[in-house]
């Protein structure tokens, strides 16, 4: 399945991933590729409304790895930004974290390729016209 979305505000982002939500399921990991600045962390933001989640979605570039509880499954989310071996991705717990169900939501996919289950779902964040156009791709195999 692929869908594309093109998205003139962070709203309209977040009511992607309003649509993006109802595909996750325990284990899933998500990966959110795009530039610096592209809106992953901030597609994360509407993942987490979209969960009722207390807690508002922070970056987790220096912390690496961010966990919230969701009614329905934990959701660990991971910026690979700084990681420097894959390695470290599993050092920090990845692979637990999605043998317990947790959905696992990653930026910076590409630091750790090998890593991401062929099932994933892949987010693609692409930069429009204006400031706050986005293309959205969402893929699931
Ligand atoms: N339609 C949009 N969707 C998402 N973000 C948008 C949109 N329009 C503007 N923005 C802004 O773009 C910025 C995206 O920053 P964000 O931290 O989400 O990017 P990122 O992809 O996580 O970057 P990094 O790789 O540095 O972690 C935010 O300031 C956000 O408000
Ligand atoms: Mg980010």
């Amino acid at each position: 399945m692929q869908n594309i979305y093109n998205v003139k505000s962070v709203e309209e982002s977040w009511a992607v991933a309003a649509e993006v939500v109802k595909l996750l399921k325990p284990g899933t990991v998500m990966a959110l590729h795009g530039d610096l600045g592209a809106g992953k962390t901030t597609f994360m933001q509407g993942i987490a409304i979209a969960l009722h989640l207390e807690r508002p979605v922070t970056s987790p570039t220096f912390t690496l790895s961010n966990e919230y509880n969701a009614a329905q499954f934990k959701l660990v989310h991971m910026d690979l930004y700084r990681l420097t071996s894959p390695d470290d991705l599993l050092a920090i717990g990845y692979a637990e974290h999605i043998e317990n169900g947790a959905v696992v939501a990653v930026e910076w996919p590409e630091r750790a390729e090998d890593l991401i289950p062929a099932d994933a779902i892949h987010i693609y964040l692409e930069q429009g016209d204006e400031m706050e156009d986005r293309r959205i791709i969402v893929e699931q195999p």
